[in-house]
């Protein structure tokens, strides 16, 4: 086959995240290959709560229009991102004008407010929503958010049943990092279990997929794949991205471009990729694809988190400057070994 989209054909959908330069049809070049190589997108940033509703009712739903209408011209799976999560939400969903922490009624008219705008807005054109973001911990407990201080585990089925209200026909799934950690994985298993008992409609699990040469282990990798498809929803892998760089600790927010004693040892590849690393990640990316071919029937969508390296939010943690080579096309959007051989296959 001539791309990656023929080479999965039947199998799943293979998608990537689109960023702001591509949303705006400033970049052809990447778009070429989004058009080529994949028939799934899912915005990285300009669907998420503090970009597109940035004050209390206003909406700035231009580069979220842009997206979907360009996903509709080109055919593509359109998944949305995502609509409650800690992380992107702006402090006047929590606060009122004082600065203090609203009531768990107003939180959930505001979250309603939200849902309602945005799904309703693309309803029958966004065909799946990441509903609920990284709301477990990978110790398994939920993580203390500002939804979950104010409202308590509750927000999560809320969200699900406002989503389900203002667009019945999408998908609505649940997205989450480190799905391979154990702990994380029988929590997640029991959410859902927990939601589809109360009979609120949840149709898939997203792993994302932020994942390193080395960690995690295929086999628990796999455990997950297996674990969530027996709930009875899809799986997804839905932001994968495979760094090739160190993940020092404790140097969150730091940036390396004017900090000369670390830049060796934290982006020991800027003058380029050591041969040795390159193969690495090629052996790591087909491994990953195998696994994801195995269980084709679970399956329904595998995403890349962005299309060339260039572009990857690797980059930029957990220190900004780095030079990463996260994805399947390199700087230049050309594809890497890892895509010929899929190709080949
Ligand atoms: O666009 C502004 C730019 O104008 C400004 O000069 C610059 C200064 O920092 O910031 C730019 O915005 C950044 C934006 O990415 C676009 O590059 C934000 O600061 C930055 O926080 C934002 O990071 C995004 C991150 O989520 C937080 O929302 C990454 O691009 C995006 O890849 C990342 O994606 C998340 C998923 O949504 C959820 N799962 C984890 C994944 C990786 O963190």
């Amino acid at each position: 086959s001539a791309s990656l989209k023929e080479a999965l054909e039947g199998k799943f959908y293979i998608g990537t995240a689109l960023n702001q330069f591509q949303i705006s049809g400033r970049d052809t070049a990447s778009l070429a290959v989004v058009k080529k190589h994949f028939n799934a997108i899912v915005a990285e940033n300009c669907m998420k709560s503090r970009i597109i509703q940035p004050r209390e009712g206003e909406f700035n739903f231009l580069p979220a229009d842009r997206f979907v209408a360009w996903g509709e011209e080109h055919g593509m799976f359109i998944n949305g991102h995502t609509l409650i999560w800690h992380s992107q939400a702006p402090n006047w969903f929590f606060t009122d004008r004082s600065g203090n922490p609203v009531s768990a009624e107003v939180l959930i008219r505001r979250m309603k407010n939200h849902i309602f705008s945005v799904v309703g807005r693309y309803k029958g054109r966004v065909h799946s929503w990441d509903v609920v973001n990284e709301a477990i911990l990978d110790d398994g407990s939920y993580r203390k958010n500002k939804f979950y201080e104010i409202i308590g585990e509750e927000y999560i089925a809320l969200a699900f049943e406002f989503a389900r209200q203002a667009d019945p026909e999408a998908e609505l799934y649940y997205n989450d990092y480190s799905m391979a950690n154990p702990a994380k994985r029988a929590a997640v298993a029991a959410l859902v279990t927990k939601l589809q008992r109360r009979g609120i409609k949840i149709d898939g699990i997203g792993m994302q997929g932020h994942v390193g040469l080395k960690y995690p282990s295929l086999d628990e990798f796999e455990k997950s794949i297996i674990a969530f498809a027996e709930l009875g929803v899809k799986v997804m892998i839905t932001e994968l991205d495979i760094t090739v760089l160190p993940q020092p600790r404790g140097t969150g927010g730091a940036d390396i471009s004017s900090n000369f004693k670390y830049r060796q040892e934290l982006d020991p590849y800027a003058a380029g990729l050591p041969d040795s690393i390159a193969r690495a990640s090629t052996e790591r990316y087909l491994s990953f694809f195998n696994l994801f071919l195995k269980h084709q029937d679970k399956i329904s969508r595998v995403t890349l988190w962005g299309v060339n390296d260039g572009y990857s939010w690797r980059n930029n943690w957990p220190v900004r400057g780095r030079t990463d080579y996260p994805l399947l096309f390199d700087r230049n959007n050309r594809p890497k070994a890892a895509v010929d051989s899929l190709i080949a296959k």
